[in-house]
């Protein structure tokens, strides 16, 4: 008995140290929020961080009028047949926001940050689902995984482990082409590469940054073996969330504009952020609720679908408001026509809030 305790803590010892460090093949749901933006000729990776917007580089589309955006895919998307994969979303983009200062200095890219905006919500599923930006300065030591794939090869889903360098080795390795603040690089345990640019680096599910090239690659070529350097998206995360329209803090401007309706708006609001993570949070909830439970699941896939709906109700009101809030002279009844309208909104997300809690609280039938 002892004998076989003892062999089977041996064989955890050993799988989990022969692991540790490798390249590791993985399911979709494993990463799902990775990415791949075709452009017209090139694709990169990226990542899924709402259900509508994909954060990548910008260097690949910009210019591009639109590009094509691949979710869940194991095998990387670029082969025509891996397209099949059941549980893969393809969804063209309808708008591409690049970095108002992006630009290219002496070959080297400066912020290289751009963010696709989907032509339609993602399906969210285990293997589709947007992950938040880390809102902490990353910190030298700090492990993170790099998850994606090789450029230019037929491979699927990967990630291995990495850990952050200090500023001053990134200067030591890459010379003065490394980027100070937006710019990080890592130490690798592995002497395999998954270097298609793009591919996310995260820590805890919290997205810190991407794969970029170093001066060598971006001149050389865009299939670089030599390591390369991450773009730090700490120093983009307020950017980032005003133009998918997460924070707003441009309400509070305290002149004679602030008026009482300014107040409600901005409490309802803050009021919607929360909502709106707590409608994410259910959605998710449902989804492995409805694979556990055979009974209700048509109950709850008409409930994923008010959910989807009602967070894009979501998006217009907030559009509508901005709109609002841009005109002085707004005349006072349509002002508040539209408070009345958010208010009724949210009453019906917070009673189906509480319906949702109720049946995803219900214990499994079995
Ligand atoms: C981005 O695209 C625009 C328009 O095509 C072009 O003028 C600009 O030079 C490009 N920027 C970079 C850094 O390539
Ligand atoms: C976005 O979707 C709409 C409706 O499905 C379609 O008419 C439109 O052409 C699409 N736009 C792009 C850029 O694919
Ligand atoms: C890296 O990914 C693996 C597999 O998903 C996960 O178990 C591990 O916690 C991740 N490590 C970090 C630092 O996020
Ligand atoms: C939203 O609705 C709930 C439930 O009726 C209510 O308690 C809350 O105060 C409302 N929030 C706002 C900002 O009106
Ligand atoms: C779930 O479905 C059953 C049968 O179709 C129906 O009677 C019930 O009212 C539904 N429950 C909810 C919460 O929609």
């Amino acid at each position: 008995m002892t004998a076989i305790i003892f062999r089977i803590i041996l064989i955890g010892v050993l799988v989990t140290s022969c692991f540790s460090g490798e390249i590791t093949k993985v399911t979709p749901d494993h990463f799902p929020y990775q990415a791949l933006v075709a452009a017209n000729i090139e694709s990169a990776s990226g990542a899924l961080i709402s259900t509508k917007h994909v954060i990548t580089l910008a260097n690949y589309i910009n210019g591009s009028a639109t590009v094509t955006v691949y979710l869940g895919f194991r095998n990387i998307p670029h082969y025509a047949k891996n397209l099949n994969e059941i549980q893969g979303q393809i969804i063209k983009s309808k708008e591409i926001i690049i970095h108002k200062n992006f630009v290219n200095i002496g070959g080297k890219y400066i912020n290289n940050v751009a963010i696709v905006v989907l032509n339609r919500t993602v399906q969210l599923s285990s293997s589709v689902r947007p992950i938040d930006l880390s809102t902490e300065p990353p910190l030298p030591g700090l492990y993170a995984n790099i998850s994606g794939w090789k450029a230019r090869v037929d491979n699927p889903l990967q990630y291995y482990p990495v850990r952050l360098h200090d500023i001053d080795t990134c200067i030591y390795q890459y010379g003065n082409s490394i980027l100070q603040t937006q710019e990080l690089c890592f130490q690798k345990f592995s002497s395999l590469s998954l270097n298609l640019v793009g591919n996310p680096l995260t820590n805890n599910n919290r997205l810190i940054g991407f794969l970029t090239y170093s001066l060598r690659c971006v001149i050389s070529s865009t299939n670089c073996n030599a390591d390369n350097a991450i773009i730090n998206l700490f120093p983009y995360v307020k950017w980032i969330h005003t133009q998918i329209g997460i924070e707003v803090n441009s309400l509070d401007s305290g002149d004679s504009s602030s008026t009482r309706e300014h107040k409600m708006i901005n409490k309802i609001l803050n009021n919607d952020i929360k909502q709106s993570e707590e409608l994410q949070r259910l959605s998710q909830l449902m989804e492995v609720k409805s694979s556990e439970c055979k009974t209700c699941c048509s109950n709850i896939s008409d409930l994923q679908q008010i959910v989807q709906e009602m967070k894009e109700n979501y998006g217009r009101v907030k559009k509508d408001l901005g709109a609002v809030l841009l005109v002085q002279n707004m005349e006072e009844k349509k002002h508040n026509d539209i408070i009345t309208d958010i208010k009724r909104m949210n009453e019906t997300v917070h009673n189906l809030l509480q319906k949702l809690s109720v049946i995803s609280m219900l214990p499994d039938e079995t």
